[in-house]
């Protein structure tokens, strides 16, 4: 299996507030946007966004450019749904960080929780940081959780 077969499996197969990641509201990934005293303007990514309610109280305070953007199209649809009338303020957008391709400058700030550790491949983390490096503005924001060098060995049945 694949890694995105893997995550569409995860997500079609288990609810999105029964999975180990789940947090009713992503309080800290909030506190963080907000301490950058950005505008409700400012171009947010959730990278590996998947069912996370983060967009939902992004949306909720008013930001208005927010992206989501995931491998598997099952946990993007079920965040649009969950947002109703208001998913359609987001951008969705369906594709492997590794291989993504934004305009430069894209974004003032880049969200990624708990994705980054997945990239065990040297060459997919370059592609990552590639990434980040043209896609957020000079000046912008990168905000990463993931886990520590002595942290799990594995998340999601994956090392
Ligand atoms: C552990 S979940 C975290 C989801 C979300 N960030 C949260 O905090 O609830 C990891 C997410 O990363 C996505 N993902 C894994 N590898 C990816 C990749 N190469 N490109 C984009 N998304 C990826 C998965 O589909 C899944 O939604």
């Amino acid at each position: 299996m694949d890694n995105k077969q893997h995550w569409e499996q995860v997500y079609t197969t288990k609810a999105s507030d029964s999975v180990s990641w789940f947090q009713e509201h992503a309080d800290q990934s909030l506190r963080l946007i907000h301490n950058t005293r950005l505008g409700k303007d400012a171009a947010i990514i959730d990278v590996g966004g998947g069912t996370s309610r983060l967009v939902d109280d992004l949306v909720a305070e008013g930001y208005t450019d927010l992206t989501v953007f995931d491998l598997s199209s099952t946990a993007l649809a079920v965040a649009r749904q969950r947002l109703g009338k208001h998913a359609d303020i987001v951008h969705w957008i369906e594709g492997d960080i590794t291989r993504a391709k934004f305009p430069m400058n894209r974004f003032d700030i880049w969200h990624d929780r708990a994705v980054f550790h997945f990239l065990t491949d040297p060459a997919d983390r370059h592609a990552y940081v590639e990434r980040v490096l043209s896609s957020v503005r000079p000046g912008g924001h990168v905000i990463v959780a993931t886990f520590a060098e002595d942290g799990p060995e594995k998340c999601s049945g994956l090392p």
